[in-house]
């Protein structure tokens, strides 16, 4: 795919028009951790039917909870919420309510998180977490013609034994996941922390992506980048306190996944005005959109996008589309399915542009 991605030259559509735009536009999510998708309702719905007691009364109680701080505060009451979790069934439901969403905001391709370690822990079978998001996956495809994959995360917070160890219990179901990432609390846990872990999962010809850069500082995304070899990075948006790193990552192309409502929502920028997204396209990276725990941070990617091109004037039409199609260019999906996508897309800007 070229790298090159801009919008056909045509006058700046208003905003009504933008908005039908960022909404109707196909688009690829990269970045999604499926347990950040329960919402307050599933997870009573599926806390009632196991018999798991939670720690607040009502979905009300729950939802006033979510005032976070920082990721390790988000990261205690989400892992507490995946609690409910427990049989094949729930995997499946948690993702298919997912991909409703995905579908209702045009999403064609999604790249879903999982984080076994939190279920594996609690007694989970690995067998039990991978067949359920599978079939959700299979079934996304059938019934809503959304192409779907699995990233196995690390959890950075345990050790690279831990891992190791995962690795070894979700080998049986390799061809049920496209690539390993790491996630979890940032500071404190580097990325060469895992590098024997990734250098393996290299050899066996799993995609590489890593969380880096979020709250940590550009000497992650530099670690992450050539300790691991990750082929995208996750957030990165600390990138831009580093020239040289961004010179690197325009460059290459080498992907960021970014997740504007999830970095106000955890404290990374003060307000969505202040986002860097708009100087990351604007260098020539290969920034992508993404929602990151929607049920969390306020919502899933046509939120995202509205959030992100309501706060910031200096994105409009070229901004969309470049993202757009970054986030198909950035996607592991096979070259024709890329091409089919951006065809699409262009099909949809040119409707719109005329309309306008
Ligand atoms: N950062 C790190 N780990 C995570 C996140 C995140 O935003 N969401 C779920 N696990
Ligand atoms: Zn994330």
């Amino acid at each position: 795919m070229s790298a090159a991605a801009s919008a056909p030259a045509a006058p700046e559509l208003d905003r009504p028009a933008l908005n039908a735009l960022l909404r109707a536009m196909p688009k690829a999510e990269l970045h999604i951790h499926i347990e950040g998708s329960l919402e307050p309702e599933l997870i009573f719905a599926l806390a009632a039917r196991n018999g798991v007691k939670l720690a607040y009364d009502s979905v009300e109680a729950l939802r006033a909870a979510y005032a976070f701080t920082d990721l390790q505060s988000f990261l205690d009451i989400y892992y507490a919420g995946a609690s409910v979790l427990l049989k094949e069934e729930d995997f499946h439901d948690m993702a298919w309510a997912y991909f409703l969403r995905a579908r209702a905001d045009n999403v064609v391709h999604a790249e879903l998180f999982f984080d076994p370690q939190t279920h594996t822990e609690r007694g989970v079978p690995m067998a039990t977490v991978i067949q359920g998001l599978k079939r959700a996956c299979d079934r996304a495809q059938a019934e809503l013609g959304i192409s779907a994959s699995l990233i196995l995360c690390f959890l950075r917070h345990l050790s690279e034994e831990a891992a190791f160890e995962t690795l070894e219990a979700a080998l049986p179901y390799r061809q049920h996941f496209i690539g390993v990432g790491l996630d979890s609390s940032e500071r404190g846990h580097p990325p060469e922390k895992f590098a024997r872990v990734f250098a393996r999962c290299r050899e066996l010809g799993l995609h590489l992506v890593a969380h880096a850069g979020e709250e940590g500082p550009p000497a992650y995304i530099w670690n992450a980048l050539d300790v691991l070899k990750v082929e995208r990075i996750d957030h990165g948006v600390r990138c831009v306190e580093d020239p040289a790193l961004v010179q690197r990552l325009a460059t290459s192309r080498l992907p960021l996944t970014v997740c504007p409502l999830s970095n106000v929502k955890l404290c990374v920028y003060g307000r969505m005005a202040d986002h860097a997204l708009p100087a990351l396209l604007a260098a020539g990276l290969c920034a992508t959109v993404n929602s990151d725990d929607p049920a969390y941070f306020g919502g899933y990617m046509n939120d995202n996008f509205i959030a992100t091109f309501d706060a910031l004037p200096q994105l409009g039409s070229a901004q969309a589309y470049a993202l757009a199609r970054n986030s198909f260019e950035a996607s592991f999906a096979p070259p024709a399915d890329k091409a089919r996508w951006v065809a699409e897309l262009d099909r949809c800007f040119s409707q719109h542009m005329q309309a306008a």
